[in-house]
């Protein structure tokens, strides 16, 4: 082992996936170890809190210690520890930082709390050696929906955001509605493969004054206000039409505005980052749109764009190497700000 390199056990517990990873440099996966609880909340529809809590308590130490054996590494080879304090589920969150703590104080080794935003927008750094800020940033996640110029390491301006639902979170309802069920975001991404995009035309919204804004719960009502009226008058509607015409709106409105805002603040690199950056249209239509404007686009594989604690890794060595610690104090921020500490 080199004495300047950095070994990070990273650990993310943030909602519904209980996570552990090596990474070697912030840019080396050694070992990327995640539990899905998909199963147990798939019979409620969504996420139970206390539930996933439950859960990753049961889970954790078993998750660590294959992330430590996948890695061939032992916990006193480790430079630090970091863990997603925020945002999140608050219990799910306190579990990760608890078994952290008591890791790193164990061990005698620093400690390094991680925004869970900062985490999916470095899974980029993961897998683009090259690739370095500044550069445009969209974060699409069950929770946020966000245009973030990464300008450094740590350093974040948020440009965009949404004004209602997530990104992710509107595929999930939609999912709901038109009976496909948890989760939404793969199954509809599935379902849209057998349908037709231009089926039905559903509205784009565009926000007034702030073109980098998002909203979509007037797209969400009105794939609602289809499928009612089309049963009403008896009629049969294609779940694989609908699918594919409600993500085809949700693709073209991200693509828009992320575009359009890298060419206002002329950035030529974008990257996308977060659960819904796994979908096979937007990775297209975003390739696409990038390739006609001469842009460089960064894509993590989607192991790597849904929860996983690689991203948390990636993030921390940059926190670390800035001399960032965190004290023993450290608690679950279940609303924290990107850019905040
Ligand atoms: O980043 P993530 O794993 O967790 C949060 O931080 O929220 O994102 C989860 C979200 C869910 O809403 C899920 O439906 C969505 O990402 N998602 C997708 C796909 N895979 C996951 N949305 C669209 N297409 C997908 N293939
Ligand atoms: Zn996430």
């Amino acid at each position: 082992m080199i004495k300047d390199e950095v070994y990070i056990l990273a650990i993310e517990s943030s909602c519904d996936e209980t996570a552990a990873a090596v990474v070697k440099n912030g840019r080396e996966v050694l070992s990327n170890v995640i539990s899905s609880q998909i199963a147990l909340h798939t019979q409620y529809g969504g996420v139970v809190p206390e539930l996933a809590s439950r859960k990753h308590i049961e889970k954790i130490n078993q998750v660590i210690e294959a992330a430590l054996s996948e890695a061939g590494m032992a916990l006193d080879q480790m430079t630090a520890i970091a863990v997603t304090y925020g945002p999140g589920l608050v219990g799910a969150l306190l579990v990760g930082v608890a078994e952290a703590k008591a890791l790193a104080y164990g061990a005698g080794l620093p400690l390094v709390g991680v925004h869970h935003i900062e985490g999916h927008i470095s899974a980029n750094f993961l897998e683009h050696p090259d690739l370095e800020p500044p550069l445009l940033c969209l974060v699409v996640s069950g929770g946020h929906t966000h245009l973030v110029i990464m300008k450094d390491y740590g350093e974040f301006e948020i440009i965009g955001r949404t004004r209602d639902d997530a990104a992710g979170e509107a595929f999930d309802k939609v999912a709901r509605a038109i009976g496909l069920g948890y989760p939404g975001g793969p199954k509809i991404d599935m379902a849209a493969r057998e349908g037709n995009p231009h089926a039905m035309e559903f509205p784009r919204a565009k926000i007034e004054g702030s073109p980098y804004d998002f909203s979509f719960s007037g797209l969400k009502s009105a794939v609602l206000n289809f499928l009612n009226h089309e049963k009403m008058a008896g009629n049969e509607v294609s779940r694989a039409d609908l699918a594919a015409s409600f993500q085809n709106a949700v693709v073209d409105v991200l693509v828009c505005h992320t575009i359009f805002a890298a060419k206002e603040h002329g950035i030529r690199k974008i990257a996308i980052a977060g659960g819904v950056a796994s979908n096979t249209a937007l990775r297209a239509a975003m390739a696409a749109a990038c390739e006609k404007e001469g842009i460089q686009l960064y894509r993590p594989s989607p192991i790597f764009c849904t929860d996983n604690a690689a991203m948390i890794g990636a993030a921390a060595y940059y926190e670390y190497k800035k001399g960032v610690r965190s004290g023993w104090d450290l608690n679950a921020v279940p609303n924290l700000k990107l850019g905040e500490r």
